[in-house]
């Protein structure tokens, strides 16, 4: 019998594969900058947009077509700028960016989003009973903000991100306007709209393998909603930074020989899944 008397952020993970969290005034106020920010770059001019094209770096913004889930002919439908700390803190970022707005809303959104990501592995430790024997997993550099462009009202597919599960640790989640769906453990697809003040959370396949399966990567796809003429996400992606130690805090013959720093890197999303 469990003897929490605390809320717990990750036990719905566990339950159900998502679970909700309610930032605070600060985490909300600067993710809404951060959605502002986006906004003005994605309608802003492409000039700006080639400039900041990634030159060996995560960061930097990608056109439509360069990812995809299911399969390369079924590319996403959506514009993205990726922004990772470590490529910020190396000094490789191109001048344009630099002096862009987009970027210190990025910086200061992702101390907030690693914040809450850092409570919900510090609790998903403490559930699986091992977190006086570990160290908190740092997760600031390696992991990347990713804002996801796209004009739902007049894309020709009714998916703007076909079905897929992330590889990461954890992704957390939050747009201004409706599409996302997630699959939760009742099997159906359920709709539903993560904002600044409430962002939804699930599991990646990474951190399946760190927590012994106690959470499970949860199934979502984006819908291209008719009625949304443009859409902005941000989704952050929660990766382990490289210079820790990171043993998989229940030992499992998937998990035995796997190297969970590189995972989420080297396996960002899985496709080909047994539901398509
Ligand atoms: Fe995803």
């Amino acid at each position: 019998m469990s003897l929490r008397t605390v809320a717990s952020v990750a036990q719905p993970m566990v339950d159900t594969r998502v679970t909700w969290i309610d930032t605070n005034p600060e985490a909300a106020a600067a993710l809404r900058t951060l959605l502002a920010a986006g906004r003005a770059f994605f309608t802003g001019d492409s000039e700006t947009k080639d400039r900041v094209v990634p030159d060996g770096t995560m960061t930097g913004w990608r056109k439509v077509g360069i990812e995809y889930s299911v399969s390369p002919d079924r590319p996403d439908l959506n514009e993205t700028f990726c922004f990772r700390e470590r490529d910020d803190r190396a000094g490789v970022l191109p001048a344009a960016l630099l002096q862009h707005p987009l970027l210190h809303a990025c910086r200061v959104a992702q101390k907030h989003l690693d914040a809450i990501a850092a409570s919900v592995l510090s609790d998903l430790s403490d559930i699986v009973g091992v977190r006086n024997n570990v160290a908190p997993v740092r997760t600031m550099g390696e992991s990347w903000l990713q804002l996801n462009w796209s004009t739902p009202a007049v894309v020709e597919r009714d998916f703007i991100q076909d079905a897929h599960e992330d590889g990461h640790l954890i992704t957390l989640l939050l747009a201004d306007a409706d599409g996302l769906e997630v699959l939760p453990n009742n099997m159906e697809w359920l709709p539903v709209l993560p904002t600044p003040e409430r962002v939804i959370c699930f599991g990646g396949e990474c951190g399946a393998l760190l927590s012994g399966d106690a959470i499970a990567p949860t199934l979502h796809r984006v819908r291209a909603n008719k009625h949304v003429p443009s859409r902005l996400s941000v989704a952050y992606f929660v990766n382990p930074d490289l210079d820790q130690e990171l043993p998989p805090w229940v030992a499992t013959t998937r998990n035995a020989s796997v190297d969970l720093l590189r995972w989420g890197q080297e396996n960002p999303a899985r496709f080909g899944l047994p539901y398509l």
